[in-house]
């Protein structure tokens, strides 16, 4: 068992970079089979494995090697408390990993499965601290994408795989983030195009009394309630438990504000005259300054959420005094593209007010940073 990335398995991975060039986007080619064939191979030897799945891309380590999830944590700086998924084959039984499942989980699993829903339940007496951070419970979800069901079927294991970010950091959805954000933290870095969904996954507790939103994401609550036929408790119930859920998190570095489409253009305006560089993130019907650089984003919410962190990172760069983002309308549908708004903002924000509130609050701030 390893717990550094030897030299041997550094020449192995440029080898594969090279090889593979990176990208393995057919299912059906040669290049593909082989591509998860190698990357079941550096999982076995405790190596880390970058992939995509269709919410973002994760970042890899065999759930049952304790040694190669630590160099998860130590790859993204990630505090050893807080948990990782486990990505499982769509052949996986809930049992290998929990125990006392309730009907509820089985339900979920054979209607989302794969797909965008994390089920957190209580672990099976195997699962290591390491991977849960001392819990009881534990985090399971089978990934809807083609090259992570293939490498989850060839490793025939569980995979432990937070999104490949360092700590805080806006989730990568390609490969080029997750290279430019991590270098060579990995051993190999998978390359399945950008990801479908864009946003992390939908987290559902059912370990506890009744069933609990831990985060929101592409499966709405009010889906999953009609799907349960039972309410489910929202966020803010209860201490975080999940890291994605503290209050500044998924946050660019340029100072990010949320802004009411009713004040949009006068907030542009104070910037303007203040001789600052900015971007607008806004629809494509709303009304803008001409002299504002916009950038139109989708009128539907998961058009929205696919682009929501290539647009953070890509604006990230361009060292701007501020980004300014056309509140998105509120309601079930967009409740996870304004949690994450809420979160991204959160240091923008008039202090005392709820970032998990960005949905249901009129903010406007109108004091230029
Ligand atoms: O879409 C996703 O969920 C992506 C892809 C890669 O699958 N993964 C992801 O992982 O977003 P991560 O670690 O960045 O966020 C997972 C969240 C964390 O907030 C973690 O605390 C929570 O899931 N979590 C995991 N296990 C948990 C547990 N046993 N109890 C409570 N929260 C848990
Ligand atoms: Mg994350």
């Amino acid at each position: 068992m390893r717990t550094e990335p030897g030299l041997k398995q550094k020449r192995h991975t440029d080898r594969l970079q090279s090889k593979f060039g990176w990208d393995c986007t057919m299912p059906s080619s040669k290049r593909f089979r082989a591509a998860v064939q190698e990357a079941a191979a550096v999982l076995r030897g405790g190596g880390l494995v970058a992939f995509p799945t269709e919410t973002v891309y994760g970042l890899g380590a065999d759930a049952e090697n304790p040694a190669a999830v630590a160099r998860i944590f130590a790859a993204k700086d990630r505090p050893a408390d807080h948990p990782l998924i486990i990505h499982m084959a769509r052949t996986d039984p809930l049992g290998r990993w929990s125990r006392d499942i309730p009907p509820a989980a089985f339900v979920l699993a054979r209607r989302y499965w794969p797909g965008p829903l994390t089920l957190i339940l209580r672990r099976a007496c195997h699962v290591s601290d390491t991977v849960t951070g001392g819990q009881d419970t534990v985090g399971l979800r089978v990934p809807d994408h083609p090259l992570a069901l293939a490498l989850l079927e060839a490793f025939g294991g569980g995979i432990a795989a937070p999104s490949a970010n360092r700590f805080g950091q806006v989730s990568p959805t390609t490969a080029a983030h997750v290279r430019e954000e991590l270098g060579d933290a990995m051993d190999l870095l998978l390359n399945g195009g950008p990801c479908r969904v864009g946003i992390e996954s939908t987290i559902l507790d059912l370990s506890g009394y009744g069933p609990r939103l831990l985060r929101p994401g592409a499966i709405a609550l009010d889906e999953l309630e009609a799907v349960l036929e039972q309410p489910i408790a929202s966020p803010g119930s209860n201490a975080p438990r999940a890291p994605g859920m503290l209050r500044a998190h998924y946050a660019p570095k340029t100072p990010l504000y949320v802004v009411p489409t009713l004040h949009l253009a006068a907030k542009i305006y104070r910037h303007l005259r203040q001789g600052q560089n900015i971007a607008v993130l806004a629809m494509p019907t709303t009304l803008l300054p001409e002299s504002c650089p916009r950038h139109p984003m989708p009128t539907h919410p998961a058009g929205w959420a696919r682009e929501l962190y290539a647009q953070l990172r890509a604006l990230d760069k361009q060292g701007l005094d501020a980004i300014l983002i056309e509140k998105p309308p509120t309601g079930a549908d967009w409740q996870a593209v304004n949690d994450r708004l809420g979160r991204a903002s959160s240091a923008h924000r008039v202090p005392g007010e709820d970032a998990s509130a960005v949905s249901d609050t009129s903010f406007f701030d109108l004091s230029v940073p």
